[in-house]
C-alpha cells in the first residue's frame, strides 16, 4: 500500500519510518527544505536511539523516501497522515490548528482517487469533522474519508512503542476507511495488538484522556512525595506498595521535578481549554496544570536550601536538563524553569547532559557545558541531578563528593539514596519523598 506522511517530525518521523518497514510504500513530505536534505542524505534531525538504521534499512530497500512535493507525495497513495504540529495557542491556551488545517487544504487540492486521510496529530475533538468539511469545500468532487488514529509513542521508546503498542486507536466513519486503515496496520493485527476502532471524536477523546491521566498519576505521586516528606515516609515503597494493586499498575508512579516534553504540558492544557468551552471543566486536570508549576518551585526551594539560603555564588553542577532520558528534546523541561532560577540567583552553573547541548546551548544562556558529569562537579559546591540518563545511574558518587567544594547533592530522580551519599562523603543529601542527609 502507498502512504504519505505529512510533517517530518517525531510522530510523523517514526510513524512513516515504521510503516515502511511494516513493508508499505512511504513518502514523507515536510515543507522545511533543510530536513528533506538532510533525510535524504540519511541523516535524522531528531536523537531517536534506532531511528537511524531503522530509515536507512528502509531507505535502501526502496520502500521509503521523502519529498517537499506533497502532490507527488500523495499522487497514487491510498492514505495520506497528517503529522503536522498543533503547538499550544499564544493566549488561550488552545491547539493551534492552522498546520493541520492547511495540510488538509493542500490534500484537497492535489488527492484525485479515493483517499483515506488520517490524523496523526493531537487535535481537539471536533477537528476531524473539520478536516471532513475543509476537504469537502475544497474539493468537492473527491472521494475521500477522514480517520483519526492518534498515536501514544514515547520520546526514546518511539520505535518500540509504534511496533509493539498496547492499543492502536483508530476513529472512522465508514466502513470502507476502516479497511484502509486495518490493512495499514495488519502487522500488529496479525501479531494479536489490539485495536480499537471507534467513531472520530471518541479517538480524538481517547488521547487527550490518556495523557491527562498519566500526567495526574504522576501529579499524584508528586504531591504525596511532597507529604512523605514531611510524615517520614519514603515515596519508593509507598508508589511500589500501590502499584502493586492491579487496579492502579505501577507505570508513572515516580516521583520527580515534574512532568514537561512536547506532550503532557501542551495535552492537559488544551483538554482544559475544550472542558470550559464545552461548559464542562475538567477541574482535576486543570489543577494538575497548577500543582505541576509547584512542583518545579518546590525543586527551587530544595536547592536554594541546600545551598544554605541562597544561589548567589555558588557553582552548581546539573546533570540532564532534557525532560527524560534518551531524547535531546528540552520542550517544557523541568531544566527550563530550575536553571534559570540558578542562574538568576547568582549561582555559577556547569551542566552536563549526553544530548540536551545542540538544543539546550540556545534554551540555556550563561551556563557552562560539560561533557565530563565529574568535570561538572569538580570544585561544586552542589550537584543536581535532574534528568535520569543511565551515564548518571552509575556515578562513582566517592569520585564526585572528593571533587566538590561541599559534597552536597540534589537528587531529583532518586536515583541514589541518603545512605549511598553518606558512606561516599557527601555531606548533603536531598531527593523527593524521602528523609535526606544533613550533616553540615
Ligand atoms: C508521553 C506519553 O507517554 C505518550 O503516550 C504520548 O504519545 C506523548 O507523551 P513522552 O512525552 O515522550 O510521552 O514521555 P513520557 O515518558 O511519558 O514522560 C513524560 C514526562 O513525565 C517526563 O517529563 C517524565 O520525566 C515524567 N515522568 C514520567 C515522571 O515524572 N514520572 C513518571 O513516573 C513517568
Amino acid at each position: 500500500m502507498k502512504i504519505a506522511m505529512i510533517g517530518t517530525g517525531y510522530v510523523g518521523l517514526v510513524s512513516g519510518v515504521c510503516f515502511s518497514d511494516f513493508g508499505h510504500e512511504v513518502i514523507c513530505v515536510d515543507k522545511d527544505p533543510r530536513k528533506i536534505e538532510m533525510l535524504e542524505r540519511g541523516e535524522v534531525p531528531i536523537y531517536e536511539p534506532g531511528l537511524d538504521r531503522l530509515m536507512n534499512k528502509n531507505v535502501e530497500a526502496g520502500r521509503l523516501s521523502f519529498t517537499l512535493d506533497l502532490e507527488r507525495a500523495i499522487d497514487g497513495a491510498e492514505a495520506v497522515f497528517i503529522a503536522v504540529g498543533t503547538p499550544t495557542r499564544r493566549g488561550d491556551g488552545h491547539a493551534d490548528l492552522t498546520y493541520v488545517m492547511a495540510a488538509a487544504e493542500e490534500i484537497a487540492k492535489a488527492a484525485k482517487d479515493y483517499i483515506v486521510i488520517v490524523t496523526k496529530s493531537t487535535v481537539p475533538v471536533g477537528t476531524n469533522a473539520k478536516v471532513r468539511d475543509v476537504v469537502a469545500a475544497a474539493n468537492p468532487d473527491l472521494d475521500f474519508d477522514v480517520a483519526s488514529n492518534p498515536e501514544f509513542l514515547r520520546e526514546g521508546a518511539a520505535i518500540d512503542d509504534f511496533m509493539k503498542p498496547d492499543r492502536v486507536v483508530v476513529g472512522v466513519e465508514t466502513d470502507r476507511a476502516a479497511k484502509v486503515m486495518e490493512e495499514i496496520y495488519r502487522p500488529l493485527y496479525l501479531r494479536d495488538f489490539p485495536i480499537v476502532t471507534t467513531d472520530l471524536e471518541s479517538a480524538e477523546m481517547i488521547k487527550y484522556a490518556a495523557n491527562a491521566f498519566l500526567a495526574t498519576k504522576i501529579t499524584f505521586i508528586n504531591e504525596i512525595a511532597a507529604l512523605c516528606e514531611k510524615v517520614g515516609a519514603d515515596v519508593k515503597a509507598v508508589s511500589k506498595g500501590m502499584g502493586m494493586d492491579g487496579r492502579i499498575g505501577n507505570k508513572f508512579l515516580h516521583a520527580g521535578p515534574g512532568y514537561g516534553g512536547s506532550c503532557f504540558p501542551k495535552d492537559t492544557k488544551a483538554l482544559a481549554r475544550i472542558g470550559q468551552e464545552h461548559a464542562a471543566p475538567i477541574s482535576i486536570v486543570e489543577t494538575v496544570i497548577k500543582v505541576n508549576e509547584d512542583v518545579k518551585r518546590r525543586m527551587i526551594d530544595k536547592l536554594v536550601d541546600l545551598c544554605g539560603g541562597s544561589f548567589n555564588g555558588k557553582t552548581v553542577a546539573v546533570l540532564g536538563v532534557t525532560f527524560k532520558p534518551n531524547t535531546d528534546d528540552m520542550r517544557d523541561a523541568p531544566s527550563l524553569t530550575i536553571v534559570p532560577s540558578l542562574v538568576g540567583g547568582g549561582a555559577r552553573v556547569r551542566v552536563c547532559d549526553p544530548q540536551g547541548k545542540r538544543e539546550g546551548e540556545h534554551l540555556l544562556p550563561s551556563v557552562e557545558w560539560q561533557d565530563d558529569p565529574y568535570a561538572a562537579a569538580k570544585d561544586a559546591d552542589l550537584i543536581v541531578i535532574l534528568t535520569e540518563w543511565n551515564e548518571f545511574r552509575a556515578l562513582d558518587l566517592d569520585k564526585i563528593a572528593s571533587g566538590m567544594k561541599s559534597a552536597k547533592m540534589a537528587d531529583l530522580r532518586n536515583i541514589y539514596s541518603a545512605d549511598a551519599a553518606a558512606e561516599a562523603g557527601f555531606v548533603a543529601y536531598d531527593s523527593i519523598g524521602r528523609v535526606g542527609l544533613i550533616r553540615a
